[in-house]
């Protein structure tokens, strides 16, 4: 989802096999051709290259796998799963432990600047998704299909769902839709490509749907909660459950085996996600009702740009201390 304004201004699960991953690392110092080299900063960035240790203290950490989210829903542990469209917020949400990065089709809006998902391609997907993918060393990270590239067929779902595990190097998909959608999670899931589910507000379907609106409602629940298990039956290892009253989430939350993830559901699903140019405060203007602001980004860039500005004009930067003598 994202930047969404009107009403809003708002397969069976796997069996778990191994423990949880803890919440920080400490990983193994570099190995290959450069090991033991100084670790000099990259006059450009970083590059894909992982942070150093000192960026990740604490006890070890292993990549999180399915069996682990479904391990956090039978102990009633929830997870908060961001949205990640570049190596550099994938870096710092998977530095702080977010265990579910999602390269969602909101890089339409966040990213490309659409006014809504629908016109972000696959092509445009998916150096997002590698850049993620390759930046992020714990998360388990999630590839959005992207409308236009699943709903055609079985094959067309199959062919784009490939290209994000091949050339994106995710390690799921997600997809939207509920009973129409049974036969692709069955063909994924059957072909090893993990699937995550997305119901209620759907924002692929927006037009078809009339706007930004709260799904589940009246009889809508009794449908939403078929569809959810229908997908589950079908393989998905989780849903999100997008602008859907609290209520019926509880139920869906409690009638399926594998994890809920809410936006805008209220808080007794399993999990929540965010698009992260949302919580940060990245984006001018109003946000949805369900998005909490945890920092003030756009704010921060804005004065730092002014400040650099000013510097250069007025001729305080560079100062000595950032030119070379001689
Ligand atoms: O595209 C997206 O970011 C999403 C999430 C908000 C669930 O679908």
């Amino acid at each position: 989802m994202l930047g969404r304004m009107d009403e809003t201004t708002a397969g069976a699960p796997q069996r778990v096999t191994g423990e949880l991953p803890a919440q920080a690392s400490a990983p193994a110092g570099p190995t290959g051709p450069d090991a033991g080299q100084p670790d000099l900063p990259s006059p450009y960035g970083a590059g894909s290259r992982p942070a150093p240790e000192a960026a990740h203290p604490g006890p070890a950490r292993r990549r999180v796998r399915i069996p682990h989210l479904q391990t956090m829903k039978s102990e009633g542990r929830r997870w908060a799963m961001l949205t990640a469209y570049d190596m550099y917020s994938a870096q710092i949400f998977d530095e702080a432990g977010i265990p579910v990065l999602l390269v969602g089709d909101s890089a339409g809006n966040n990213v490309y600047g659409y006014e809504t998902t629908v016109p972000v391609t696959l092509d445009e997907m998916v150096p997002l998704v590698r850049a993620v993918s390759t930046a992020a060393r714990f998360a388990l990270v999630v590839a959005d299909l992207p409308f236009g590239s699943y709903g055609g067929s079985v094959a067309q779902g199959f062919d784009s769902a490939v290209r994000m595990m091949k050339e994106g190097l995710a390690h799921a998909v997600k997809l939207e839709g509920g009973a129409p959608m049974v036969p692709l999670v069955e063909t994924l899931t059957g072909a090893g490509i993990p699937v995550m589910a997305h119901l209620g507000f759907t924002p692929q379907s927006e037009h078809q749907l009339g706007g930004y609106r709260v799904q589940g409602r009246g009889d809508g629940a009794d449908e939403l909660i078929r569809a959810a298990l229908a997908l589950e039956s079908a393989g998905a290892f989780a849903v999100v459950l997008e602008m859907v009253p609290t209520p019926v989430a509880e139920r869906v939350t409690r009638e399926l085996t594998i994890p809920t993830i809410g936006i805008g559901a209220g808080a007794g699903t399993d999990a929540q996600v965010l698009v992260w140019s949302d919580f940060a405060g990245l984006r001018a203007g109003r946000v949805p009702r369900f998005v909490k602001q945890y920092a003030d980004l756009r704010g921060t860039l804005l004065a730092a740009a002014r400040a650099y500005a000013a510097d250069v004009e007025s001729g305080a930067f560079p100062d000595a201390d950032h030119s070379f003598e001689a």
